[in-house]
């Protein structure tokens, strides 16, 4: 089914703070989807992107075939595990915290799957609007830190959450959390995540994270370097497994030969984005440990 947008006057959208990167992470993922040669499958985005008034090239830039395939990547990487674990657990609950207008749905659903979409009221509300309605597909609009999301997820046959460019906008006390009450609340399951790495989480707080045309990327708080993913350990016992997702691999010299490798390049392995796959053991449950002055500054509250 086509976006809302498809055939009639295109929907007038106006963001502004971490509510806009979303228009940011569409756009590329989008024009890169155009190109004949794409990264990523998804018509869906494309009609999505053609259907809003919003000055994406005056605001941003031209997408730049690198940063355009690189949010494409991302997606893909994200689309990779999901698949993954829905090949294991084919009925399983998608979560998906964060999602903006992503429309990793239609990509990856299986038929059978349940998907949870969790975003602030404003977004969903924007969301049912431009994306159709289906009938595996839930919204649930709060606060990805709010436990009403959880109370809505069916774990019987296995939960998957997602948090793709999500977690970076909150503060480190809040990301672990969040991870402590997943880890806690689906055992058994995983939770995959992107972090940016601290020099560049410091760039944007001061405000230097600009493109030529003037847009200022907002601050994002949280930042993980990849060598100290194993701290998010410290978050709840359940935790069982950590592990790095190569970006899969895309078009030319940096996406084929660079970026799919970085994790074992001395020079960037510790400087580049991450995705990470956090595993729940069927552990027995414990009390979510409170998030308190001493985990402002790291995820494991050492820093
Ligand atoms: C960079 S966009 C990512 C959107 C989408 N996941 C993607 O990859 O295109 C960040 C998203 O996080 C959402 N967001 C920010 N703070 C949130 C919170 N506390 N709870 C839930 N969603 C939040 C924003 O509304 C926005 O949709």
């Amino acid at each position: 089914m086509a976006p809302a947008t498809m055939n009639g006057p295109r929907t007038r959208v106006a963001l502004d703070g971490v509510a806009e990167t979303l228009l940011w992470t569409l756009y590329h993922r989008a024009m890169e989807a155009r190109r004949p040669d794409a990264v990523l499958d998804d018509p869906m985005a494309v009609e999505l992107l053609d259907g809003i008034d919003y000055p994406f090239e005056r605001r941003f830039g031209k997408a730049h075939m690198g940063s355009a395939q690189g949010q494409a990547l991302r997606a893909r990487t994200f689309d990779e595990r999901i698949r993954a674990f829905l090949d294991e657990h084919p009925e399983a609950t998608v979560v998906a915290l964060g999602e903006g207008l992503e429309t990793q749905f239609w990509r990856v659903d299986n038929g059978r799957l349940t998907w949870l979409s969790v975003d602030l009221p404003d977004i969903v509300e924007l969301r049912r609007k431009l994306l159709p309605a289906e009938p595996r597909v839930r919204h649930v609009a709060c606060s990805a830190l709010d436990d009403r999301w959880m109370d809505e997820v069916d774990a019987s046959r296995g939960v998957v959450v997602t948090a793709q460019g999500l977690l970076m906008y909150l503060k480190p006390a809040e990301v672990r959390l969040l991870i402590a009450r997943c880890a806690e609340r689906f055992p058994g399951g995983e939770l995959v995540l992107d972090a940016v790495p601290r020099w560049f989480s410091a760039q944007t707080v001061k405000g230097r994270m600009k493109t030529r045309e003037g847009y200022v990327a907002p601050p994002m708080p949280w930042g993980m370097d990849a060598s100290e993913r194993w701290k998010l350990h410290g978050a709840h016992p359940n935790i069982v497994e950590i592990r790095d997702l190569a970006l899969a691999p895309g078009r030319g010299f940096f996406y084929t030969r660079v970026a799919p490798h970085a994790h074992l390049i001395p020079v960037v392995r510790n400087r580049r984005p991450s995705i990470t796959v956090v595993r729940f053991g069927p552990g027995a449950a414990t009390d979510t440990p409170k998030a308190g002055p001493e985990a402002e500054s790291g995820v494991d509250g050492t820093d």
